[in-house]
């Protein structure tokens, strides 16, 4: 059956409102008649613009990160619900940075991944193991605790997607090969079956192609270079 490739490009901390107006206004036109799902994880302060300046494209914006409740006495933190409101449609749950930067739990990512859900924004949940734990011959063990461990108690998983970034990979310009990110993506498979999966780590125009011709990879999750609107599109493009 055919896939609708989903291609995320996840900004980091990188881009101001003006500069992400312009960014999704360069980017619409270029992507405009691509087969392939379009989205944007931005900061936080330039969903509403970038939405706005969405409009009319096929581009979809949506957030890095959330806390689990709706509301409460959290400084710094965001709820779901504001996400939404500023327009976002998804929000990417349990990065790397998140987990290995700032300590986030598998329990924490759970928590999340199921307010996400009942409060309508579609989780991109990520996970991947260390170079310490591929080396040391874990990784099929680290992707399935994490993944088990982040979809606890979540009967209906409806559109919810899943990212497998392995840590190695993740800005160091050393992207897993096809063959070896496909061999844990069909761990994933089995493991969620129908469900959308990513690759993503050093993910480039170069290499994009190949990764998603693989039969168990249907998009991918792209850092660096989505912060470039030639870059981006090239991916986007195939
Ligand atoms: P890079 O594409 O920069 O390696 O980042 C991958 C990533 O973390 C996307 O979420």
């Amino acid at each position: 059956m055919a896939r609708t490739p989903l291609i995320v490009g996840n900004w980091k901390m990188y881009k101001t409102i003006p500069e992400a107006v312009e960014f999704v206004e360069t980017l619409a036109p270029l992507v405009a008649d691509s087969q392939a799902e379009v989205y944007l994880a931005v900061p936080y302060t330039a969903i509403a613009p970038a939405v706005e300046a969405a409009a009319g494209s096929n581009i979809v914006i949506g957030a890095q990160n959330m806390n689990d409740s709706t509301e409460g006495a959290f400084t710094g933190e965001i709820a779901a619900r504001m996400l939404v409101d500023a327009g976002a449609k998804f929000v990417v749950l349990g990065h790397s940075e998140r987990r290995h930067v700032f300590g986030e739990t598998d329990a924490f990512v759970n928590a999340k991944v199921k307010r996400a859900i009942a409060d309508g924004l579609r989780p991109i949940v990520c996970v991947g193991e260390t170079f310490e734990q591929r080396e040391a011959g874990e990784t099929n063990e680290v992707l399935q605790m994490q993944l088990e461990g982040s979809l606890a108690g979540i009967e209906e998983l409806g559109d919810l997607v899943v990212a497998y970034e392995p840590v190695w990979a993740i800005g160091t310009g050393h992207s897993a090969t096809p063959k070896q990110a496909q061999k844990e993506h069909a761990l994933l498979r089995k493991l969620v079956g129908k469900q959308t999966l990513l690759y993503g780590g050093s993910v480039n125009p170069e290499n994009a192609a190949v990764l998603m011709a693989q039969p168990d990879i249907d998009g991918v999750l792209v850092g660096g270079a989505s912060l470039s609107e030639i870059s981006f599109s090239k991916i986007v493009k195939g």
